[in-house]
């Protein structure tokens, strides 16, 4: 080999060598080393989570991607990593879905990436941290997903410096732990306006919402934010936008677009649930041709669903629940070829339901309507139908259970309350489709069991108000052991169980049946267990207190007898409810209240229980109800009952308590009670003036005062005996309208003192029937409220006050059987009442008892007497035993959830909104109830 030869060889393998050598140089420096140090610094700060949150709510299960990441590979290749092919800077990191619990503060090494275009850090855990300010110096950042991470506090203004961003998502689980000034939402929109997708979900931002700058948004999620004021219209001309979400936002208010929405009618979804419309569905909703899902729901809508809407062809879902909508459900709906889900429960729908022809349809609910006739047959022909729900409304006939027989994937079906009678002709061949999970048959004239043969995944069943009779056979009980959870038969005829053999039973209501014999004790798993108006007899037994989960026990109006179960205090760790009322118990009560104690409700009324109401009930720090009357208790006034901060019902009334109601020291006393009742007791002594001089909540008429807390959905009803206007009345579900004082029917001596007069907040004041002396004090004529005052059967004297004459709302009055003299007052209200309210007094003169009272006249009855009356019965009498239907509410809330969770494999989109979901339908119909009460008081 020449030289020649050999310098070319030389460089050829210099060359070569230089070639390897750079291309790897390359290669092992394609991730700079700050990069990879930063990227492992950052990937210990972390530890990796056990809980799979993904997995859970997105069906995707997490990996911890930081795990693989080591030196030994080029960073650029890690997982999660990519770095720019030219200057090998990272510019992506996708850890969504990754496992990491720990804290990103401003020293984080994630900083120090500062080429990243996207950075996903969704779905993992950073503890409560906030969202650094440093996140604003990643000037090229295009996509930064920090969603449900459990970041909270203040959103940084510095985030509106990222002025490259298409996707800003930063949406959380949890409401209120993030909040965003509203200052900085302003100039985030104004400054973004390279933006395509924008989700601050459960941000706190408390802002009317600003202009938005950035015309290639697509997607604008903003639900639950506490937004304000007005919709700007210009969101709904935005040229390309497709999602828009603005739900359960309820101080936000909306005028649709009446002509006009986008030009190129590009939206997709439309989710305006909560906000205000007060307005018709406009026609201008049919232009939305590319909808797939319309939800207006609690819109305050009313009028009919246009024609227009016909021509929303892809439309899947259709939510226009919870409105004021009405006229008939016309027949294109069910037409629709996308159409699966259709929600139009509780609007004012009426008629009858047209044909089903769209076969697509999967969830059907109608609930809470008006609407009437015949179940049309085609809904056999909706061979995908997993949900049907037409509950609460008027449809009669009957229906025979092989109707459904064909729907093989049904799983919840809801006919109750209507006027459907409901048959089983061919009671050999058991045809309710083996797959329903739930069925709601109340009010069906249901009586016997037989049609359920076939149901074997039964979870949720209410078979309540019908008439079955007897006993729940063996095959019943068997198929259900171990799938129901909610069992509702109340109001029927059932005469014996001797068990109830559910191993996985949440909730049974046994309410208003015949059963008789002893008492029958459910599952350990069970939390809400109603037995009332039954006529079970023996003793209560004490394996009762091995159902470590319950929360309400309801075994009022028995023939229960013999002692209540010590071990009953013991669970008041977790029992909410205790409600034995006129049964026949007695001995003593239990005595082991425990120290944070659930309880807010005992009601033992009517029994025959002895001995001393037990200091442990001072534990119950939640009580709110405390209802012991008709018993033969004997003891003195349970003055230590007051520092229990949030009572409001206290009746003690007919016992053996006696002794004088001693002064307390105490500076805050019964600071909630509204409902005081001591009477037919054995109480003496000077009325007692320091207890009026607590009592706070009768110091001040509040018309927002609340009902004390109902459970499971409004499911129990605190229920007190009160005696207003010489009636005794059961008071079931409005204990929040009353303020009552009734000491009557002691042996109370002394003054009524004056201070009485402070509680202006009473409705009702029984005094009767003691030894009251002196004068009826005139700062009665303050209780600008009460509609009944009784103060007969004492010593009073002197005359009545003049005061009193003003009590515009007064229309019981009994004064009889005193000492007082002088002329009846003159007033609106005085002109009602009769003589015998004025009986047996030394010498009362004026009208109704005598025309001679000096130049005075009496007034005529006019109208406004009768204005004022109507008023005042309807506010309050009216309301008398009145029950909400009771639920298969709840039942909603699960439907839905199965809704979604079917949805999910379709679109996980929507998965994702499981938790909003169901906590919004929880509060939604809380509100609707306070609505429906708060027209009810209005009426
Ligand atoms: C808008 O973005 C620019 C450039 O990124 C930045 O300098 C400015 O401070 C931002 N404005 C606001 C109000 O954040
Ligand atoms: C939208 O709908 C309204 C009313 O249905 C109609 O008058 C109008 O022409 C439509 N506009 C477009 C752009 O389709
Ligand atoms: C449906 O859309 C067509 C045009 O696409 C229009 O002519 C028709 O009036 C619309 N129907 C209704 C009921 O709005
Ligand atoms: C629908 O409600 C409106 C009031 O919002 C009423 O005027 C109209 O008569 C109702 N229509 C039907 C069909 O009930
Ligand atoms: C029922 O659902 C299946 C699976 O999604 C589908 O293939 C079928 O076409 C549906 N049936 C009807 C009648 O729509
Ligand atoms: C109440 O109990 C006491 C003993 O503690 C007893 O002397 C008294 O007779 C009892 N009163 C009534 C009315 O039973």
């Amino acid at each position: 080999m020449d030289y020649k030869q050999l310098s070319v060889v030389l460089l050829l393998v210099f060359l070569r060598h230089e070639l390897v050598f750079s291309s790897s140089i390359l290669r092992s420096h394609l991730c700079p080393k700050h990069q990879s140090t930063a990227l492992l610094k950052f990937k210990q700060t972390f530890t990796i989570d056990t809980f799979d949150m993904c997995g859970l709510m997105l069906g995707q299960e997490s990996y911890p991607k930081t795990s693989s990441w080591n030196l030994s590979k080029d960073c650029c290749l890690w997982d999660g990593v990519k770095c720019d092919e030219m200057s090998g800077h990272v510019i992506e990191l996708d850890l969504g879905c990754s496992l990491l619990v720990g804290v990103i503060d401003s020293n984080s090494s994630l900083f120090q990436l500062s080429h990243l275009q996207r950075l996903n850090l969704s779905m993992n855990n950073f503890d409560g941290s906030q969202i650094s300010p440093k996140f604003g110096r990643f000037s090229s950042m295009t996509h930064l997903d920090l969603s449900r991470s459990y970041f909270s506090g203040q959103i940084p203004s510095e985030i509106s410096h990222l002025s490259k961003l298409h996707s800003l998502l930063l949406y959380t689980f949890y409401l209120n732990k993030l909040r965003l000034a509203s200052h900085d939402f302003k100039s985030l929109l104004r400054n973004l306006t390279q933006l395509r997708e924008l989700n601050l979900r459960s941000i706190n931002i408390s802002s009317t919402i600003p202009p938005i700058f950035s015309s290639h948004l697509t997607t604008l999620r903003l639900g639950w934010t506490g937004l304000y004021g007005i919709i700007p219209e210009s969101i709904f001309h935005l040229p390309n936008l497709e999602r828009l979400d603005l739900h359960h936002n309820d101080q936000l208010n909306g005028y649709f677009p009446k002509t006009k929405w986008n030009s190129s009618a590009s939206l997709i979804e439309l989710d305006l649930t909560d906000v205000n419309f007060s307005d018709t569905l406009p026609e201008s909703l049919g232009n939305l041709t590319s909808l797939q899902s319309l939800t207006l729901q609690n819109c305050n809508l009313r009028g009919p669903i246009p024609e227009s809407l016909s021509n929303l062809t892809h439309v899947e879902s259709l939510y226009l629940g919870d409105n004021s909508l009405n006229g008939t459900i016309p027949s294109w709906i069910f037409s629709l070829p996308s159409l699966s889900l259709v929600y139009l429960s509780n609007n004012q729908f009426s008629g009858q339901l047209e044909d089903f022809k769209s076969n697509s349809l999967v969830w059907i609910y109608l609930q809470d309507n008006q609407l009437q006739g015949h179940l049309p047959t085609s809904i056999q022909n909706l061979v995908n139908l997993t949900t049907l729900d037409l509950s609460s409304n008027n449809f009669s006939g009957s229906v025979d259970v092989s109707f459904f027989s064909n729907l093989k994937y049904l799983l919840d079906l809801g006919l109750s309350y209507n006027r459907i009678t409901l048959t089983n002709e061919d009671k050999v061949k058991s045809t309710l489709p083996e797959s329903l999970e739930k069925l709601g048959l109340a009010a069906c004239e249901v009586k016997e069991f037989e049609f359920l043969r076939s149901a074997k995944n039964l979870k949720e069943l209410d078979l309540s108000n019908n008439k079955i009779q007897g006993r729940i056979p063996d095959w019943a009980w068997s198929n259900w052991e171990f799938s129901v959870s909610t069992l509702n038969l109340s109001h029927n005829m059932l005469t014996s169980m001797d068990s109830i053999p559910l191993q996985s039973l949440d909730t049974i209501d046994l309410r208003s049946n015949f059963l008789q014999g002893s008492l029958p004790i459910p599952a350990i798993s069970t939390r809400y267990f109603f037995i009332s108006e039954n006529n079970l007899s023996g003793e209560i037994p004490s394996s009762l207190c091995n159902l470590m989960s319950l929360k309400m026990l309801v075994l009022a109006k028995n023939n229960l007898s013999g002692a209540i179960p010590q071990c009953l205090g013991n669970m008041s760790y977790i029992l909410e409810v205790l409600d034995m009322h006129h049964n026949n118990l007695s001995g003593a009560l239990p005595t082991t209240f425990s120290i944070e104690s659930s309880l807010r409700s005992l009601n033992l009324h009517g029994n025959k229980l002895q001995g001393k109401i037990p200091r442990s009930l001072v534990n119950c720090k939640r009580l709110q109800v405390l209802d012991l009357g008709d018993n033969h208790l004997n003891d003195t006034f349970p003055m230590w009952l007051g520092t229990l901060p949030e009572l409001q019902v206290l009746s003690l009334r007919s016992n053996k308590l006696h002794g004088s109601i001693q002064p307390s020291r105490v500076a805050s006393l019964f600071p909630q009670l509204r409902i005081i009742d001591l009477s037919y007791n054995a109480f003496s002594g000077n009325l007692p003036t320091s207890l009026f001089q607590h009592l706070k909540a009768m110091r001040t008429i509040d018309p927002l005062t609340k009902s004390p807390s109902n459970g499971r959905d409004g499911y129990y009803q605190d229920s007190v005996v009160v005696v207003t206007k010489g009636l005794e009345l059961e008071v079931v579900r409005i204990l929040f309208l009353y303020t009552t004082i009734d000491l009557s029917s002691n042996k109370f001596g002394g003054h009524i003192p004056s201070v009485l007069g402070d509680l202006i907040a009473l409705r009702v004041m029984n005094l009767s029937h003691n030894g009251l002396q002196g004068h009826i004090p005139s700062s009665l004529g303050n209780l600008s409220v009460v509609e009944s005052l009784d103060l007969s059967f004492n010593q009073l004297s002197g005359e009545i006050p003049e005061q009193l004459a003003s009590l515009t709302y007064l229309e019981f009055l009994r004064l009889s059987h005193n000492h007082l003299v002088g002329c009846i007052p003159i007033g609106r209200q005085f002109a009602t009442f009769q003589n015998n309210s004025y009986d047996g007094n030394d010498g009362l003169r004026g009208f109704p008892v005598s025309e001679d009272c000096g130049s005075r006249k009496m007034p005529k009855r006019n109208n406004t007497t009768q204005v004022l009356n109507q008023e005042s019965n309807s506010t309050f009498l009216s309301e008398f035993r009145k029950t909400i239907p009771m639920g298969y509410g709840s039942g909603l809330i699960i439907g839905l959830f199965i809704a979604y969770f079917m949805l999910s494999s379709r679109n996980s989109n929507w998965l994702s909104r499981i938790t909003e979901e169901l906590e919004y339908r929880i509060v939604m119909r809380r509100r609707k109830k306070k609505q429906q009460r708060g027209r009810q008081r209005r009426h």
